[in-house]
C-alpha cells in the first residue's frame, strides 16, 4: 500500500461586487474590447471596502468543510497561500484558525504569488506523505485589488479578489497512477526574473507599493514555463497530456491558457476557464477554478487533474492528481 494525499473537499468565496470592465472606460484610456482580446477577461469581483483576506479565505474554508462532510476538529493544519495577508503578522492562516475555531493543530501561510496553491499543495502533500498532518485545508485567497495602482491601465484591468479551499486527508493507493491522490508535483523559482513582477513597496525597505509588470516578458515565460512544468510533472508519473482529463490552471490571461494547452497538446474543451468571471486572483485562481468546475460538473471523482501556474519571482510549478 502507498499512502497518498486525497482530495476530501473543495469550496470557494467571491465577494458580491463584481466589476465589468466597462467600468474602467470613465476613468482610463482602456475599452471593454481591449481587455477583452488581450486577456480574455471580462469582469472580476472585489473585496468591500474592509473586507479582509482572512475573511474571505474563511468563508472559502468553511464551504471546503461542507462539501467534505466534516468539522473543524477534523482538520491537523491550515495552509494558506496569499500575497495580501491582512497584517505583516500573525498569519491570515492563524487568524483563519481563530476564526474557525480550531484550537489544535498549527497554521501557516505560504508566499509565492500566482504559484503560491502549487506551492502549498506541495507542501501539504509532503506533510501528509510524512504523517505530520492527517487532514490539512489549503487555502488561495487574495485582495489584489489593494495593491493595484488603479491609474495604470496595464495592470488594475487584470486582477480581482476571492478565495478557493481544497482538503486533503491521507488515504491509501496501490502506488500507480490509478490511485486518488496526489500522483506528483513540480516545483521552481528563478529570482533572476524579479523585476518583471513585482510589488514597489515593502517592510524592510519601509515603503508602501503597488504591482508593477511587464506583462509582455512576462507573458512570454509563463507560455513556456506552464508547459514545461506540467510535462515534468507528467512525466514523473509516467503520463502524457494525452492521459490528463483536465488542465486547471492558473487563470491570468486566456491567450496563456491557450498557449499552454496547445504545446500540451490538449483540446481547450478539457481545460477549465474561470479567467472572464473572475480576472487573475493569484494564488486563489486555481481552488477557485477547480470549485468551480466541480460545481459545473466538469471535474469529477477519478479524473486525472493538471495545475500549473507562474508568477512574481519568478515561481512556477503544477501538481498532478487525481480528484
Ligand atoms: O499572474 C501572474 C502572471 N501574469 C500574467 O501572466 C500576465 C502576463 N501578461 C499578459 O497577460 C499580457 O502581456 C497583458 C494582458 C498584460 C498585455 O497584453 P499584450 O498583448 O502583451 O499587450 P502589450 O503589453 O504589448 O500592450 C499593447 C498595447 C500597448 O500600447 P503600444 O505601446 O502598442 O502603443 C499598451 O500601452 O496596449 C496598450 N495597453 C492598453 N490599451 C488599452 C496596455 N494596457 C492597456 C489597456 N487598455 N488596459
Amino acid at each position: 500500500m502507498t499512502k497518498r494525499a486525497v482530495v476530501a473537499g473543495v469550496g470557494h468565496y467571491l465577494p458580491d461586487r463584481i466589476m465589468k470592465n466597462s467600468e474602467f472606460e470613465a476613468s482610463l484610456d482602456t475599452s471593454d474590447e481591449w481587455i477583452r482580446s488581450r486577456s480574455g477577461i471580462e469582469r472580476r469581483h472585489l473585496a468591500a471596502p474592509g473586507q479582509t483576506t482572512s475573511d474571505m479565505a474563511t468563508r472559502a474554508a468553511r464551504a471546503a468543510l461542507a462539501d467534505a462532510g466534516l468539522a473543524v476538529d477534523d482538520l491537523d493544519a491550515i495552509i494558506l497561500a496569499t500575497s495580501t495577508a491582512d497584517f505583516i503578522f500573525p498569519s491570515a492562516a492563524t487568524m483563519v484558525q481563530a476564526e474557525l475555531g480550531m484550537t489544535k493543530g498549527f497554521a501557516f501561510d505560504v508566499q509565492a504569488v500566482c504559484a503560491g496553491f502549487i506551492y502549498a499543495l506541495a507542501n501539504a502533500n509532503a506533510l501528509i506523505l510524512s504523517g505530520q498532518a492527517g487532514r490539512v485545508m489549503i487555502i488561495g485567497a487574495e485582495t489584489f485589488s489593494r495593491i493595484m495602482d488603479w491609474t495604470d491601465r496595464s495592470t488594475c484591468v487584470l486582477f480581482g479578489d476571492g478565495a478557493g479551499a481544497l482538503i486533503l486527508e491521507a488515504g491509501e493507493g496501490d502506488g500507480t497512477p490509478a490511485d486518488r491522490g496526489v500522483l506528483s508535483t513540480d516545483l521552481n523559482s528563478d529570482g533572476r526574473f524579479r523585476d518583471i513582477l513585482y510589488v514597489d513597496g515593502g517592510v524592510s525597505t519601509q515603503t508602501t507599493g503597488y504591482l508593477r509588470m511587464e506583462g509582455k516578458e512576462v507573458f512570454r515565460h509563463a507560455v513556456e514555463k506552464l508547459a514545461a512544468t506540467a510535462t515534468t510533472a507528467l512525466e514523473k508519473v509516467g503520463l502524457t497530456g494525452a492521459d490528463v482529463d483536465w488542465v486547471v490552471p492558473h487563470q491570468a490571461n486566456i491567450r496563456i491558457i491557450q498557449g499552454t494547452a496547445k504545446k500540451l497538446g490538449l483540446s481547450m474543451d478539457r481545460v477549465v476557464v474561470t479567467v472572464q468571471d473572475h480576472g487573475n486572483t493569484s494564488a486563489a485562481s486555481i481552488p477557485l477554478a477547480l470549485s468551480v468546475g466541480k460545481e459545473r460538473g466538469q471535474i469529477k471523482r477519478g479524473d486525472l487533474v493538471v495545475t500549473e501556474a507562474i508568477g512574481g519571482g519568478l515561481a512556477w510549478g503544477a501538481v498532478v492528481l487525481r480528484w
